[in-house]
């Protein structure tokens, strides 16, 4: 009986891991030059952890996190996001003690029972960036700008960066109640989510799917208008930067992010190739959260990226193929053992080598040869075996080399000699 994954939860196959690691190598040396180090957090956390971060009136803590009982009665929860779990380790390991800014990024699995469809899954990666320990604008810019640069590395298409600014303790409180006021007055209209959401998440009816909502809403007040002087200014500070490096973004001003977590500058990048799921990025600034989580008062920002969502909307030809290997050794009849023992010479000396199982005709050896894409095949059957010396097949040049390369040589031996037979001239080639 076969039994299939669970729903939701992918495989990557070798087809498209090439991109996977193509990305993240991308997103490695983009951050080494930003500065930033990698952290590496759990995957498991408390529960505790995600309700009072991200929100319990969010989508994410109501109905998707996937949430069990340890066998000591504590509740686990497998992590539905990043940026909890690394305020959580900087607030345990006391980082801010240890440096004034941390920069960190991170890769991984993340976890939301959302209904899946093209772009959506249970189980997702994301490359996430935190900054801990700056609350001035030029941080702000500076993330935005990393964002882009990292955008342009992977080779994204369209790709369009959606700022807003989501005030903070002084001036959201007003502006939620006057948001609330207008829902309120529209109740009648609106979903039964956005009803039960009135009162106690009244930002959310901006993020709503429905079309009845989004048209009950379609004139409702938005933060960047009821914004305080001081968080207007570093909203303004956060885009002059941008504007002079030439960074071009859009304002989005019914952008309001699912987690609750976030103050001041928060964005979204969409792109092209994803349907209706359109986001392959968000983050925002987080000011209160370290001190929420019983650390001190450190400001924050970040941002995540999906990393399925990447793969569907970069261009076709952006991640190369893998290394093909550099030579195909074609065993034949009792000659297994000896073609082992020199692949594993010529191995340990950093070449590539497919090795093919012995016990096949020399056709379908040549067949797999093709296939592994090797420009050299090194044909050990009973008269190579005898001279100790292989014969070399040129795919490129389809010509053969009988019994032209020794089998004791050491792997920059066989480098040489296999460029010194390329040289030769066609009439000399037996
Ligand atoms: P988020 O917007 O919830 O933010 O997720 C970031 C990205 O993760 C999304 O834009 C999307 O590409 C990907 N993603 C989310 N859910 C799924 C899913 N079910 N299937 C596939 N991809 C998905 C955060 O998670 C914040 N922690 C970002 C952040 C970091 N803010 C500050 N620092």
């Amino acid at each position: 009986m076969k039994i299939p994954s669970v729903k939701g939860f992918h495989d990557v196959l070798p087809d498209e891991s090439v991109r996977w690691s193509w990305i993240e190598q991308q997103a490695r040396d983009v951050f080494a030059l930003y500065n930033l180090v990698e952290i590496r957090v759990p995957i498991v956390e408390r529960t505790e952890l995600f309700t009072r971060s991200i929100g319990d009136t969010t989508d994410i803590v109501e109905k998707e996190m996937y949430s069990f009982e340890d066998r000591d009665g504590s509740s686990l929860t497998l992590r539905p996001e990043g940026t909890a779990s690394i305020v959580r380790a900087y607030v345990e390991h006391a980082l801010q003690q240890r440096e004034p800014v941390s920069k960190l990024f991170y890769l991984g699995p993340m976890f939301r029972r959302e209904r899946p469809q093209k772009g959506r899954l249970r189980q997702f990666a994301q490359i996430g960036v935190e900054v801990l320990g700056r609350d001035d604008a030029a941080i702000d810019a500076e993330v935005v700008l990393l964002l882009h640069d990292l955008l342009a590395a992977l080779r994204i298409r369209n790709p369009r960066i959606e700022l807003n600014s989501l005030g903070d303790a002084a001036c959201r409180p007003a502006y939620r109640e006057a948001l609330r006021a207008f829902g309120e007055a529209r109740r009648a209209q609106l979903c039964e989510n956005c009803q039960r959401r009135l009162e106690r998440n009244p930002l959310r009816l901006l993020d709503c799917k429905s079309s009845e909502c989004r048209a009950a809403t379609a004139d409702a007040p938005v933060m960047l208008d009821h914004l305080c002087a001081p968080c207007r200014a570093h909203f303004d500070a956060v885009r002059a930067v941008l504007d002079r490096e030439g960074v071009a973004v859009r304002l989005e001003p019914r952008m309001v992010r699912g987690l609750d977590y976030y103050c001041r500058t928060a964005f979204e990048v969409v792109a092209e190739g994803l349907g209706s799921q359109n986001a392959v990025g968000g983050g925002g600034r987080y000011d209160g959260l370290v001190k929420d989580l019983g650390g001190g008062n450190v400001p924050g920002i970040g941002f995540a990226l999906g990393v399925e969502r990447l793969v569907l909307s970069m261009a076709d030809d952006a991640a190369g193929r893998p290394l093909a290997p550099e030579i195909f050794i074609a065993p034949l009849g009792a000659a297994e053992q000896e073609a082992l023992h020199a692949a594993h010479r010529w191995r340990r000396g950093g070449v590539r080598v497919e090795l093919a199982p012995g016990g096949k005709s020399l056709k379908s050896q040549m067949r797999l040869a093709d296939k592994a894409g090797a420009p050299y095949v090194l044909i050990l059957g009973e008269d190579e075996l005898a001279a100790k010396a292989l014969t070399v097949r040129d795919m490129v040049a389809k010509r053969d080399f009988t019994r032209a390369v020794d089998l004791t040589l050491s792997a920059d031996a066989l480098r040489a000699a296999l460029a010194q037979l390329a040289q030769q001239p066609m009439e000399q080639r037996a």
